[in-house]
């Protein structure tokens, strides 16, 4: 299958090769079969349309052709990036910055990895790790409310429902990509402590009632600390509950 376009950015570590589709199963998959050949590190495959797009839990993800950016990079992160957790704050962040900077809105990360408009999903992040690590991410852009009704996603939205307009998907493609790349910069030169704060000032839950979903049960309580090593829950009868953010399925506000 050959890409219909192929674009080089001028970018550090990822982007200088972009391979764009109109049709694939699933972006993920090809990056996947890319990480057999390190030289492929950084590759970005872009579809206009994914037949078997995939989602967190086993789910798939819907985006009508040409309605959203449908991207996956290929990496091989040194060690102390290869965490989920970090590279999911480094996607949700780039986002959220690509966000703000074609639009001017401020989103907000829902934990572990959806990326929200006020309570609307207008982004998911796929992290899947073998040979090498491909992080997918699906930004919804210019989906109509009745698509997204149609297809019942009743907590979704696309940046169009707040724009009010059209956006140009290829130019939001290249943002998204540029912004990927500048954060992935600060982290390979070691600093880690710039995305930590931006992940923590976006997830804006420390201090509020929350629950917390984690793999054995669920949990109510007063949010204390929520860092890529400590989810730490002040329980109602005092107690103080800490968790491994890997046994933390959702943290949510209490509504
Ligand atoms: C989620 O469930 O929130 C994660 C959705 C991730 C979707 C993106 S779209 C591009 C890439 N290719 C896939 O098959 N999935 C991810």
């Amino acid at each position: 299958m050959n890409p219909r376009a192929t674009w080089s950015l001028p970018t550090r570590h990822l982007g200088r090769r972009v391979l764009v589709f109109d049709r694939v199963d699933s972006t993920n998959t090809l990056a996947a079969q890319l990480a057999a050949d390190p030289a492929n590190a950084g590759t970005v495959i872009l579809a206009d349309e994914q037949l078997a797009g995939r989602g967190q839990h086993g789910r798939s993800w819907v985006c009508p052709p040409g309605a959203g950016v449908l991207l996956s990079v290929l990496l091989f992160p040194p060690p102390a990036l290869r965490r989920p957790v970090v590279l999911t704050s480094w996607a949700a962040v780039a986002v959220c910055e690509t966000i703000r900077e074609l639009t001017a809105l401020e989103a907000r990360i829902k934990w572990p990895n959806d990326v929200l408009l006020e309570d609307r999903k207008v982004c998911g992040i796929l992290i899947e790790q073998g040979k090498g690590t491909v992080v997918g991410i699906g930004l919804n852009v210019n989906q109509s409310a009745e698509s997204f009704a149609a297809a019942g996603l009743t907590l979704a939205g696309s940046l169009a429902l707040w724009t009010g307009q059209p956006l140009d998907r290829s130019a939001a493609a290249r943002r998204l990509i540029e912004c990927l790349d500048r954060e992935y910069d600060f982290l390979c030169r070691g600093d880690l402590d710039r995305l930590r704060a931006a992940w923590k000032q976006r997830t804006g839950l420390v201090g509020r009632e929350v629950v917390v979903k984690a793999l054995d049960q669920t949990y109510l309580g007063l949010l204390r600390e929520l860092s890529w090593d400590n989810v730490e829950l002040q329980l109602p009868e005092g107690n103080v509950l800490c968790l491994r953010p890997e046994t933390v399925k959702h943290v949510e506000l209490v509504s």
